[in-house]
């Protein structure tokens, strides 16, 4: 199938050409992120194959169904930005890769955890300027603490995991809790409430939807332990940012750990050193010397970019061959006729 791939860059364009030699569609890359500015150049593709920010709102579908897409393939788990009911009335399947390494994203959430609070960054700048001093580089001992889990799906139980062999006692909080998982691992499905009130590291797995949009806001703060550390390797929007920036100015919030940003989209991904940023709120956030932010890398492994690759082209080819994959996040029957 003729595919346009948008918002690319070198190690996508590998781990895909890599894959592709098995499936042989005709691939196009594109630097670019598909919104409804960019959607003339998906004009005369069969499909897309589209990442995190890309914007596939009803409009943006429309144009990519008059331009003749029949099918556009997520090269990620979250679909946030897709407008799924739109995709639907407009017949067009949408799949995605709802698993391709937990491990990636749960190891770069403690990676996070521990250069924040062993000050792994700080330590990095001072001895290479040949400072070797140590002072304002205590961090804690993480054995023994109590750490929160938001969201028990793939990734946040793996985080878990990782966090019971630190020697952490583990709480939960999931909308369908896992009491078979709880078993095994040996954590506790507590309210959000207990949660907040008693972890000293809170980690955030859910998926970005309207229940889960800014889910951290002021009043979450409010009941948090004073002095935790935050953690978000899942979407920027489930946490208010102003809410963040109050809570790290009061000290309420120790540290922030965040590889997602709220309003990410055109920043992330994007090099901005010899640029300003405009946006005040990112520009705030990187003052604090408490905040450790990295550009939503965590699924950035080896063997996760292979498993994107090879799962993405496997759905192109499973639709085309006139099946649904278990992938398919609209309730598509058969892929659309071309135009
Ligand atoms: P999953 O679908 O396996 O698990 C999500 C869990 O959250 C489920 O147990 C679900 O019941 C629970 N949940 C959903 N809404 C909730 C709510 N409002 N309150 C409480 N619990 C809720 O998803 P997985 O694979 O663990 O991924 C989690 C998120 O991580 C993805 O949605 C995605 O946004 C993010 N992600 C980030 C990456 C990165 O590079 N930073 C890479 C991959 C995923």
């Amino acid at each position: 199938m003729r595919i346009a791939v948008f918002d690319t860059h070198s190690y996508d364009r590998h781990s895909f050409d890599e894959a592709n030699q098995a499936f042989g569609h005709d691939l196009k890359y594109f630097e670019s992120r598909l919104s409804l500015e960019t959607v003339a150049l998906a004009r005369g593709f069969e499909g897309v194959c589209v990442f995190v920010n890309d914007q596939l709102n009803r409009p943006t579908l429309e144009a990519l169904k008059a331009g003749g897409v029949r099918l556009v393939a997520l090269r990620c788990a979250g679909f946030n930005n897709v407008d799924v009911a739109a995709a639907e009335e407009l017949d067009l399947p949408v799949v995605r890769v709802p698993a391709y390494s937990p491990y990636a994203v749960a190891e770069h959430t403690v990676a996070l955890l521990m250069a924040l609070n062993r000050k792994i960054y700080r330590a990095y700048a001072r001895v290479r300027e040949g400072n070797f001093s140590l002072s304002g580089l205590v961090g804690f001992d993480v054995h023994g603490k109590t750490v929160g889990v938001i969201g028990t799906g793939k990734i946040g139980q793996v985080f878990a995991r990782i966090m019971k062999g630190f020697g952490c006692e583990v709480l939960a909080y999931d909308k369908f809790p896992n009491q078979d998982l709880a078993d095994e691992i040996g954590l506790r499905y507590v309210s959000l409430d207990e949660l907040y009130e008693r972890c000293d590291i809170l980690s955030l797995h859910v998926p970005l939807a309207d229940d889960s949009l800014h889910m951290i806001d002021k009043a979450a703060v409010a009941r948090m332990k004073r002095g935790v550390i935050l953690l978000n390797t899942s979407r920027g929007g489930l946490i208010e940012t102003a809410a963040l920036i109050e809570g790290l100015k009061t000290g309420k919030i120790g540290g922030a750990g965040l590889d997602v940003y709220e309003h990410e989209a055109g920043v992330f991904f994007e090099d901005f050193s010899n640029r300003v940023i405009q946006d005040d709120e990112l520009a705030r956030l990187l003052t604090f010397p408490n905040v450790v932010i990295t550009g939503h890398q965590a699924f950035l492994t080896d063997t996760a970019l292979h498993n994107i690759a090879e799962t993405t082209l496997g759905n192109i080819s499973t639709i085309e061959a006139g099946e649904i994959p278990p992938t398919c996040v609209t309730r598509t029957l058969a892929l659309p006729p071309r135009t």
